[in-house]
């Protein structure tokens, strides 16, 4: 049990408290319990994920890596319980709990639930949990995942919950594998630290970003640009944690100017779906694509990022550019993942021993 347990303090206790000051409930002994935040992953814990997500990809090349992968985790059920639209992130850990062997059940779609009856969102989710011992869960309602989690932790069958993005606020997983694309891409050009990234688009609703900038304070002279229309800028809880924590950063509108200077441009969709009045298609957005002529002042070995799904925002022209990787983020994020859910259920020593005696 860690210090601080979610067994231990009231819901409005906890409820009231930042994410920085949530981590610690999360996390036992260096490891994620729950996944809730980004603000739970330190530097190292992200550098042992990203290590043993690479030794999880090898070992997965064999078959017989495979099965060894299989068996970590065949007698365990996730429960995948999306009740916000999704295909790649579904898709992305129903793939991960087949790697390392976990049984899935899902439900996609509340309008199929009890909730129909009149039953309440906890209840639902209490009972899926009796039948799972992981749950990994969507929802439009920010901070509904914590509230599951704290919960189930006040029962007598508490399972681990992974937030697999949550409302405006969170999507911590996504950070996890755009860190493990980026410290991949910048693998012979002396890692993360040092480098200057953009983020684009709509940096006010999109919870990507706001989750991965934090991981970003992790690494030392990442400096960042927040490149939006005013309307669209990125929240000032934010910056309050990036002031802290004490990373530089630009609020610009000029896409053009930052584009050179930059060594990744991580680019997102307009989420007008959170629109209350149609207000983003008054916004003109136009000036925060990436187009084929971008390319050309581009830095060699900077890359293209994308959380998925795009519009307009990237030209579909740049996929075949050797620095658009985000069809390989879509693929990171499988094995980041795996490694996530193996180091919950603490088979990650496991999966390290085993890589070094085969490879
Ligand atoms: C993102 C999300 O759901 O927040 N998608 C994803 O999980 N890859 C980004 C988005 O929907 O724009």
């Amino acid at each position: 049990m860690s210090k601080a347990a979610l067994n231990q303090v009231s819901w409005d206790q906890f409820n009231g408290l930042g994410a920085i000051e949530k981590a610690p409930y999360f996390v036992e002994n260096g490891r994620s319990y729950h996944a809730l935040v980004a603000q739970q992953f330190s530097r190292p814990m992200l550098e042992d994920l990203c290590s043993l997500a690479t030794d999880v990809r090898r070992i997965a090349k064999t078959r017989d890596g495979s099965r060894f992968l299989q068996s970590q985790l065949f007698d365990k059920h996730a429960m995948l319980y999306f009740a916000q639209p999704s295909t790649r992130t579904y898709l992305s850990f129903y793939s991960a709990c087949q790697i390392v062997g976990l049984q899935t059940m899902n439900v996609r779609d509340s309008s199929t639930s009890s909730e129909v009856k009149g039953e309440s969102p906890e209840d639902s989710v209490r009972t899926f949990s009796s039948y799972a011992d992981l749950i990994i869960m969507r929802h439009p309602a920010g901070g509904f995942a914590e509230r599951i989690a704290w919960m189930l932790s006040n029962t007598s069958r508490p399972v681990p919950v992974v937030n697999a993005g949550s409302g405006k606020d969170q999507h911590p997983t996504q950070a996890l594998l755009d860190i493990y694309t980026l410290a991949r891409s910048f693998e012979k050009t002396g890692g993360i630290d040092g480098k200057k990234i953009a983020f684009v688009g709509d940096l006010k609703r999109g919870r990507t970003v706001r989750s991965l900038a934090w991981l970003l304070t992790h690494y030392e002279g990442v400096k960042a640009y927040f490149v939006a229309p005013p309307e669209l800028q990125i929240g000032e809880d934010i910056l309050k944690q990036l002031d802290a924590a004490g990373m530089p950063y630009e609020i610009t509108a000029d896409f053009e100017k930052v584009i050179p200077e930059v060594d990744a441009i991580y680019m997102t969709r307009i989420q007008d779906e959170w629109d209350v009045d149609n207000e983003s298609s008054r916004i003109d957005t136009s000036k925060f694509y990436f187009t084929k002529d971008h390319l050309s002042v581009l830095k060699k070995d900077a890359v293209i990022m994308h959380p998925l799904p795009r519009r307009k925002e990237i030209d579909p022209a740049v996929d075949s550019d050797p620095r658009a990787v985000y069809w390989r983020q879509v693929r990171n994020g499988m094995w980041i993942r795996a490694a996530l859910i193996l180091s919950i259920f603490g088979c990650d020593d496991a999966v390290r021993t085993y890589y070094k005696e085969h490879k």
